[in-house]
């Protein structure tokens, strides 16, 4: 599946990933090398893999009740505002725009 990533600078970038292999969005964008901290290693506990879906957010469907948990401690999120680690690479990224909104390193 092929996806877009805005980082924290407004740049732009393509990414591609298996959508076969159970991984996380937070996953592949530090297998990216995007700065992503991700302290709680994925347990929706951190949130500092938050992202903000630009485009797409309709066939991703709403965050869970666990992230907006989280989200809502966040000085600031968004409509749109997920947590990378809740959200499986699958078909349904095809096409979407991603924004960074996490911690920056
Ligand atoms: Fe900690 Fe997603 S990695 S909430």
């Amino acid at each position: 599946v092929t996806f877009t990533v805005e980082d924290h600078d407004g740049n732009r970038q393509t990414v591609e990933a298996p959508d076969d292999m159970g991984l996380s969005l937070m996953e592949v964008l530090k297998a990216s090398e995007y700065p992503v901290l991700a302290t709680c290693g994925g347990m929706a506990l951190c949130a500092t893999c938050h992202v903000e879906i630009l485009e797409g957010e309709d066939a991703l469907g709403e965050a869970t009740d666990v992230e907006l948990d989280q989200l809502e401690n966040l000085p600031e999120y968004f409509p749109t505002s997920r947590l990378a680690c809740q959200v499986r690479i699958s078909p349904l990224l095809e096409g979407a725009v991603i924004k960074l909104r996490g911690e920056d390193n």
